[in-house]
């Protein structure tokens, strides 16, 4: 490919995050790797990541770490603890390494978690069916939500003590902090419920605390939605108040997303639905039966467009003073140099690096103008197949529509 004069595009000076230094303005978005066999921090996670911070990435994201062993959707998910942390250093030693640094993603899923790989009932801002996990949250408590906060704040500084040089709270795409956030899956009738200042409370009491465990400085990312893309659920006027008050307790910077990965799963990422292999991957014939006769209804199909969140994101970027990290549809330089135009600080790239974790070089060097990532989504079963990875690399790209599955790739 011909190399383009690769002037210094701000996309690759340094950056600031809190008081972290990061070597450029790119950096890897947490993409549940499906790498941490019994929540354990495998080798092949370590190898993932390092590949991501020899790729030229200024910050690899380790993604969906809970808080708490109940707060896992899956058996194959992290939870913060003890015992996993020479493990956790290993990890960022390897990372730093490279030159790079490392974030964790930390969350609590709230009523996605599974009874059957966790042993608990799953909780929730309130009673509602979850089509994901067919069954109903138990209720938390004052208590539940004040035991959540200092999950949150332990997990953090567990992250800081293994060698992360920051964290991000995964208050977005329906997780326990959305839920509290989202008016569909919210319908308490006390201060955790109602209006959006009583909505936001649990959720901007987490971003307190974490703040206060960790101390001034340390960057504390959020992940938020800007919408939920389900009728009643959250919109971005809200969001954009919601970004403000997490700027006010102490964020460092915000990454708006969007979607509920109850409802409306793909809206995050947009492009075709991997409707067949996302049936291979179902535990039980009843769930493959289900998501092939209801799939449609549970999966919906976004269109791919580059840069698809920029439009709302500008306004929670022009609402606060922290940098706003611009998520979805990140694939070119040409993308890089319009998000930075446009005020974002950092851009988060997902699928182009899973494609190919040398990608950030590759740009840097004018080497590669356009990912060829042609957002199949093939990736995402191979979560649940062992560990992530690009499928177009190791069984070529998907050329053919099949009927009514999404959107025709070239080859
Ligand atoms: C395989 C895969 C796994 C993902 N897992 C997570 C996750 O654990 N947490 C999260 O916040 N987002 C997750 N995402 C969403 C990405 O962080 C990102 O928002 C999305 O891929 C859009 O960015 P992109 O267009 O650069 O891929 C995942 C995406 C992919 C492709």
């Amino acid at each position: 490919m011909a190399k383009a004069a690769v002037e210094t595009r701000k996309a690759f000076t340094p950056g600031k995050i809190g008081n972290l230094q990061l070597r450029n303005r790119i950096i890897r978005a947490g993409c549940f790797e499906g790498m941490c066999q019994e929540g354990s921090c495998s080798d092949r996670l370590i190898e993932h990541h390092t590949a991501v911070a020899k790729g030229g990435a200024a910050m690899t994201t380790v993604a969906y770490c809970s808080v708490a062993q109940e707060g896992r959707a899956y058996g194959h998910e992290m939870w913060m603890r003890e015992d996993l942390m020479p493990d956790l250093k290993r990890l960022t030693d390897a990372i730093h390494r490279e030159g790079a640094a490392v974030s964790v993603q930390l969350g609590h899923c709230g009523y996605f978690a599974s009874k059957a790989d966790t042993g608990h009932q799953p909780v929730g801002a309130s009673r509602k069916f979850n089509l994901f996990r067919m069954s109903f949250p138990r209720v938390m408590t004052e208590g539940d939500i004040n035991a959540v906060m200092d999950q949150f704040a332990k997990a953090a500084v567990m992250a800081k003590q293994a060698g992360f040089d920051a964290v991000e709270i995964h208050s977005g795409h329906g997780y326990l902090l959305a839920q509290f956030l989202s008016p569909y899956t919210n319908k308490r009738k006390d201060m955790y419920g109602g209006t959006l200042e009583n909505r936001m409370r649990f959720p901007a009491s987490v971003v307190k605390r974490v703040r206060e465990a960790v101390g001034p400085g340390y960057p504390i990312l959020v992940k938020m939605n800007l919408t939920d893309g389900i009728k009643g659920g959250l919109e971005v006027d809200d969001a954009v108040a919601i970004a403000r008050r997490f700027e006010a307790e102490g964020a460092s910077a915000l990454i708006p997303s969007c979607g509920f990965t109850s409802k409306t799963p793909l809206m995050m990422l947009r492009g075709n639905v991997p409707t067949m292999e996302m049936v291979a991957v179902q535990k039980g014939w009843s769930k493959k039966i289900g998501l092939l006769l209801f799939g449609r209804l549970m999966v919906q199909t976004y269109e791919y467009n580059d840069l698809f969140l920029m439009q709302d994101a500008m306004k929670v970027l022009k609402a606060v003073k922290i940098p706003v990290v611009l998520i979805g549809g990140i694939c070119s330089v040409d993308n890089l140099d319009t998000a930075m135009r446009a005020g974002f600080e950092f851009v988060q790239v997902g699928r182009a690096i899973i494609k190919d974790p040398q990608i950030v070089n590759k740009w840097q060097r004018g080497e590669v103008l356009v990912s060829d990532c042609d957002h199949c989504n093939r990736c995402i079963p191979e979560m649940d197949k062992g560990g992530v990875e690009c499928v177009c690399n190791t069984k070529g790209p998907l050329i053919k529509k099949r009927k009514g599955v999404g959107p025709e790739y070239r080859a």
